[in-house]
């Protein structure tokens, strides 16, 4: 037999592994129903019966090993006993507002009202859940108040990550893995930023499985809290967790502007913040009973602020003062390139007088270089604060002052600090710069900057479409050109208007509804 020739046998050899692994697939097809229906066999609740049925196998397989890949080996701990013991302490950030920890003494907690807490669920990934946390806490701070203090309920804020624990570690892992991804993606532009884009955006039903699953794992955090308590969560996760240990009334306040499944929780009412989102949902298969549209997720300083901060931008712009715009950075850090660039871009504006920056680096030390660097590059003057302190004081002088250098750089080791800042700013400003995140339903008119995810083109278009902010601007020099279109033209009184009037018809109302609804609930 005369010997194969060496492409031909290297072709032989490849053949017989790509058929070698086909087979192997077929077989992981065959057994994943079996895999799948036992990972999901102690389950609190039916994912599939939400979502509209089990899945295919080849869905099957992928949760089966996502699953796997998230959670190991490890099984649910579910029992009553599964749970670790949580103190509640007063925050020193929103006063009247308990934050719950764990208690290795053990000694248990309770609320020193006679009705269970308003529970305030979340976890700290990025900025935005949090942020939308402390807004939700800021309306349930007086919740059932009356003037009657045996009806009046605690707010606790219950974030996770405050739990330290085996699970928590868990959370974290995942997360250090997202934000990684994301900084990569934006930074490398192109397909790659595409592909992240996508992946972020395939929320199919089997996200909504893999994060629920993940989430049963979870129980053990929140499982020695009142389970009478109304729980409002600002991460799916918490409130599926919550479902899974057993809560009755659990809120689901849905981020972004773009349904996907696995923002949403079967056995949660889940409140979404705008109209095309909750129609979609329901087109997806979502229970009206499980849906209700309640506005967008806006701390209350800012919502009971719009009436006369938009009075004062108005007039701002009418004495031709110079233009303010805040530019943050989002928790994961990951739009450096574009920020950096706009920044240098804004320099000339900025040199003439008629521009002032506000550039928040939150707690990220590359950000606060990144910053640094732009700013000397380009012979820009700025004063810098690092506290919580200094940014209150700062705000203060802002209403009738000018700052003392055109650009202020703030810049903390602080998480809180470096989330409220952008809070505490919107009311001495007259624009905000971000990405098209949950900022992007902020009140006060808005430059849409180049997005992360694909997921919140959706939410740039809902500002725009609101009329407080601007498409998603996706090059530097649109940016400039928006700005001088501030400078130059009616369009921030436009927005204006807009604000007002969008908040006289309960727009911005959304964590508002949110906590009245949970203590509706509570009263059946
Ligand atoms: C800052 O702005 C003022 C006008 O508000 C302008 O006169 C001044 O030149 C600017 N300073 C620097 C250093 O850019
Ligand atoms: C801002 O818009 C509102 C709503 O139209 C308007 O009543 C108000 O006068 C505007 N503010 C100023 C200072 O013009």
């Amino acid at each position: 037999m005369a010997a194969l020739e060496p492409w031909a046998l290297a072709l032989l050899i490849l053949a017989s592994i790509l058929i070698g692994l086909y087979l192997i697939y077929r077989i992981l097809l065959l057994i994943a129903p079996s895999l799948y229906s036992s990972m999901i066999s102690s389950n609190s609740i039916s994912v599939d019966n939400f979502v509209g049925g089990p899945p295919s196998p080849s869905s099957a397989l992928k949760c089966w090993v996502l699953n796997r890949f998230n959670v190991g080996g490890r099984q649910a701990k579910k029992q009553p006993g599964d749970s670790y013991s949580l103190k509640v302490s007063d925050s020193d950030k929103l006063p009247g507002m308990k934050i719950t920890c764990r208690d290795e003494n053990g000694d248990g907690i309770a609320s020193s009202s006679s009705l269970p807490p308003v529970i305030v669920g979340t976890i700290r990934m990025g900025f935005g859940h949090h942020r939308i946390a402390y807004a939700a806490a800021s309306w349930g701070l007086n919740a059932g108040n009356d003037n009657d203090n045996e009806k009046r309920r605690e707010t606790w804020f219950h974030d996770f990550l405050n739990i330290d624990s085996e699970e928590a570690q868990m959370i974290k892992d995942t997360d250090k893995l997202y934000s990684r991804g994301s900084r990569l993606a934006s930074e490398l532009g192109g397909p790659v930023e595409k592909f992240w884009g996508s992946l972020t955006k395939s929320g199919d039903e089997d996200s909504l499985r893999v994060t629920y699953q993940f989430s049963e794992h979870m129980i053990p955090l929140i499982n020695n809290l009142d389970k009478n308590s109304p729980i409002i969560a600002t991460h799916s996760m918490v409130a599926c967790a919550a479902v899974a240990a057993g809560f009755k009334n659990v809120i689901n306040l849905v981020i972004d502007n773009h349904a996907q499944w696995f923002v949403v929780v079967p056995g949660a009412l889940n409140l979404v913040q705008g109209p095309s989102n909750y129609h979609s949902f329901l087109k997806m298969g979502v229970p009206e009973d499980f849906l209700a549209l309640a506005g967008h997720w806006i701390p209350r300083d800012l919502v009971e602020g719009i009436p006369d901060t938009c009075a004062w931008r108005i007039q701002r712009r009418k004495d031709g003062k110079p233009l303010r715009i805040i530019i943050p950075v989002g928790g994961a850090g990951a739009q450096r390139k574009f920020i950096v660039e706009m920044v240098g871009a804004f320099a000339g504006l900025v040199k003439e007088g008629k521009v002032q920056l506000f550039l928040n680096a939150g707690d990220h030390e590359h950000m606060k270089e990144a910053f640094l660097e732009a700013l000397n590059g380009n012979g820009m003057e700025y004063d810098t604060v690092t506290d919580m302190e200094g940014v209150m004081d700062f705000k203060k002088r802002m209403v009738t002052e000018e700052p003392a250098k055109n650009v202020t750089l703030f810049t903390y080791t602080e998480y809180f600090t470096a989330v409220a800042t952008t809070d505490i700013l919107c009311n001495v400003a007259d624009v905000l710069a971000c990405k098209p995140s949950e900022l992007a339903f902020y009140p006060i008119p808005k430059l849409m900057i180049r997005r992360v995810g694909d997921h919140e083109a959706y939410s740039a278009l809902r500002a725009s479409e609101l009329g407080d902010g601007t498409l998603e601007v996706r090059e530097v020099p649109l940016a400039v050109r928006y700005v001088e279109l501030f400078l130059s033209t009616n369009l921030l009184e436009v927005m204006n208007t807009s604000i007002v009037n969008n908040n006289k018809i309960g727009l911005y109302d959304g964590c508002k509804n949110a906590v009245r609804i949970a203590l509706e609930r509570a009263k059946k």
